[in-house]
């Protein structure tokens, strides 16, 4: 049985080892998958460990994301160019890190959710890690420009000025985002967390699909999208299915079927 796991700290709440179980079953893979809390100042340590126990791969949430890139000894271009990591596949005792967030964003919005990206506006709130990690996927798919709004807004201009080789990327201060709509609002913000809601002008959610990264909960940014006119609100369970499957399809050359899991998961939410 090839061993995988998830590395986080906290890792309680994770639906992880749920998903990938119930991959395996669904494509017949032979596969093992925990949870593990590692220490915050010895996350290599548990990682190696974990390549001499026989794992084969890895995923990586909060806070290791970071730490998980600056380990891997080879990378793709979705993961280099976040600059962080969610997945290691170890091939001959050497990481190879991938990030699989923007993939699972993109796929949750374009395949389950049947929203059109191409020529698109899109306000992206926030230039945190988050953010870094849904940029590229969304410009692969070649929006009319993306919108990038953040708090501090040296931030958005940072970020938005390094993603623009790869698509129209702009970076606002939040107040500078005024009533004019956009398509598409994608919350990456971790405002979320703190029970906050991004100061930003209520009229710009007007007709607008609006997404909020995190899930669990409804969130302050869904409840303000839903009173100021969006013509839908979804959470992120979607992205943390699809980022899974996407996980599960570089270490296992297969891609499972998401949607009855999909559905399962929701009604469990509801
Ligand atoms: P993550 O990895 O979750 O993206 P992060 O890198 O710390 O976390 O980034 C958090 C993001 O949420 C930042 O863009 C932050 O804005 P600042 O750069 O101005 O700090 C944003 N954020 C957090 N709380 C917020 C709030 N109450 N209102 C608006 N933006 C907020």
């Amino acid at each position: 049985m090839d061993k995988y796991t998830i590395f986080g700290n906290p890792i309680n709440h994770s639906l992880s080892p749920k998903i990938h179980k119930y991959f395996a079953k669904q494509t017949g893979h032979l596969i093992s998958y925990e949870k593990v809390l590692a220490p915050r100042d010895n996350f290599e340590g548990y990682v190696r460990d974990f390549i001499f126990s026989g794992g084969r791969g890895f995923n990586v949430t909060v806070p290791f994301k970071i730490e998980a890139y600056n380990l891997s000894d080879k990378l793709t271009t979705h993961a280099k160019t976040a600059g962080a990591v969610n997945t290691v596949k170890i091939e001959d005792g050497k990481l190879y890190g991938h990030n699989t967030d923007g993939i699972g964003l993109v796929a949750d919005l374009c395949k389950n959710l049947e929203q059109t990206v191409k020529d698109k506006d899109i306000l992206v709130l926030g230039a945190g890690g988050a953010t870094k990690g849904i940029l590229l996927p969304l410009l692969e798919q070649k929006p009319a420009r993306i919108l990038l709004a953040n708090r501090t807004k040296s931030k958005a201009l940072d970020l938005a000025n390094n993603y623009s080789k790869f698509g129209k990327v702009c970076g606002f201060g939040l107040e500078q985002i005024k009533d004019k709509p956009v398509d598409i609002i994608i919350n990456a913000t971790s405002a979320s967390l703190d029970g906050a809601m991004p100061d930003i002008s209520a009229g710009v959610a007007n007709g607008a699909f609006c997404y909020d990264l995190m899930y669990g909960k409804k969130t302050p940014f869904m409840d303000w999208a839903s009173s100021n006119g969006a013509v839908r609100v979804v959470d992120g369970l979607g992205m943390l299915v699809e980022q899974a499957a996407s996980s599960f399809e570089f270490w296992r050359g297969e891609k499972p079927e998401t949607i009855d899991l999909l559905s399962a998961l929701k009604e469990i939410a509801d």
